[in-house]
């Protein structure tokens, strides 16, 4: 499938339509598309359908052969992220001190399911991998926030920060 307007279509901002255009002409030569896949999602937060739109035509490929590609990863999201992005190590150190039930917690109290992100926007909640601060297990982020030695009682005190 071909889009006519993505040479022209401007995707975000006015900067950050430009910085996708300078990555993907920089990473094309190495055909990455994973590479630029990644560069894409730091500049948007998140792979915006018009994104994926511009990368196809530019790497000469079908929007469906990126979105193969991009679901693939689990890094990548298509949804945009809550002003609070809330991460959740599932990790097996952080899994056996009680992460799952944490996380179920946190859907419940939020009225999220994975990956979804609140009608205002604020919350967005995702499960991950080891974040390498096992000995704080369980562990779960929020944007560069590190919080662990988790357990459900903790959960409303830091909510409560964000608000
Ligand atoms: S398993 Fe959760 S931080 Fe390592």
């Amino acid at each position: 499938m071909s889009c006519n307007s993505c040479s022209t279509t401007v995707v975000g901002t006015a900067e950050q339509d430009a910085t996708l255009r300078e990555q993907i002409a920089a990473l094309r030569v190495d055909n990455s598309l994973v590479q630029i896949l990644q560069a894409a999602q730091d500049i948007y937060g998140y792979l915006p359908e018009k994104v994926i739109e511009v990368i196809a035509y530019e790497m000469g490929v079908s929007s469906e052969t990126v979105y193969s590609v991009a679901t693939f990863y689990s890094q990548f999201n298509f949804n945009p992220k809550g002003k609070y992005a809330i991460s959740v190590c599932l990790g097996t150190a952080c899994y056996v001190k009680g992460a799952g039930e944490i996380y179920e917690k946190l859907k419940e109290k939020l009225n999220l399911g994975d990956g979804e992100t609140t009608p205002d926007g604020k919350f967005s909640l995702d499960a991950c991998r080891c974040m390498g601060a096992c000995g704080l297990a369980p562990v779960m982020s929020i944007n560069e926030t590190v919080y662990g030695n988790l357990n459900v009682d903790s959960l409303d005190a830091i909510l409560e920060e964000c608000k």
